[in-house]
């Protein structure tokens, strides 16, 4: 499988063992704060760039038996993946080829939207993956529209990935626009760039921000529930 070079950071072995190793308090508060109120009406998961798979272990937390799946674009990930959790199925490749072929009570995706150019693309499949509630992390600023772009916004130093700011209006529409949207919570707090990212200097303050959609069958306009710092909103 070749792998475009703006995924090609992911590949390396640092990185790898980074996500596989990583331990349940390292999980954020954007993704613990939602997962909190829907983990007890969820039995299924499918998780998008998945590494190996650790989000189970935080899972497992509010759900000790639970159908978790999971998706990544890196081998080497993904063998791990299979071997620490045998009863799960894993798929590697990009997450924008790929059909699970079902839906899941919750399709979530930590750490992936803010460096995959095409997130939006990425939030419209997920989002027909899921039967009830689609969580995903975003970084966002004051912005008329998304800031993709690798040569002013990235991380790394050899191996560049995208570092995508994007802009609250804009991704309010495309979320807007998906079928049966009942609910879009968002929360978020200003974060700092560390010192393998790079942004614009005149960007200004940034967020963090997780975003919850749940699903509600003949919904028609979603109720807006936005937990982010005034600059964002006002
Ligand atoms: C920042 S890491 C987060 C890993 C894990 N979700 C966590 O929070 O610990 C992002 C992961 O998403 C994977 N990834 C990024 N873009 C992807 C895509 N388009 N399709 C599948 N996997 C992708 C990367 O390989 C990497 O393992």
């Amino acid at each position: 499988m070749s792998i475009d070079e703006h995924y090609r950071r992911w590949t390396e072995a640092d990185c790898v063992r980074r996500f596989a190793e990583k331990g349940v308090g390292e999980f954020f508060e954007t993704e613990r704060r939602f997962l909190t109120r829907i983990m007890p009406d969820v039995s299924s998961v499918l998780d998008v760039g998945c590494a190996s798979g650790r989000l189970l272990e935080l899972l497992h937390q509010y759900k000790p038996d639970l159908a978790f799946d999971g998706i990544d674009i890196v081998p080497d990930s993904i063998e791990r993946a299979k071997q620490l959790y045998p009863a799960s199925r894993f798929w590697c490749g990009n997450a924008l080829g790929i059909d699970p072929g079902r839906t899941y009570d919750l399709v979530n995706a930590t750490g992936v939207c803010q460096h995959e150019p095409r997130f939006e693309d990425l939030i419209r499949r997920m989002w027909s993956w899921s039967s009830r509630h689609l969580l995903f992390d975003v970084k966002l600023a004051r912005l008329d529209r998304h800031l993709v772009d690798i040569d002013r916004s990235y991380s790394g130093e050899t191996q560049r990935l995208y570092f995508i700011i994007a802009s609250l209006p804009g991704l309010l529409a495309t979320l807007k626009a998906l079928p049966e949207v009942g609910r879009i919570a968002a929360y978020g707090y200003v974060t700092k760039p560390n010192k393998h990212t790079t942004v614009p200097a005149d960007l200004g303050d940034f967020v963090s921000a997780g975003f919850l959609l749940d699903r509600v069958p003949g919904a028609v306009a979603p109720e807006i529930a936005l937990e982010l710092p005034d600059f964002l909103t006002a």
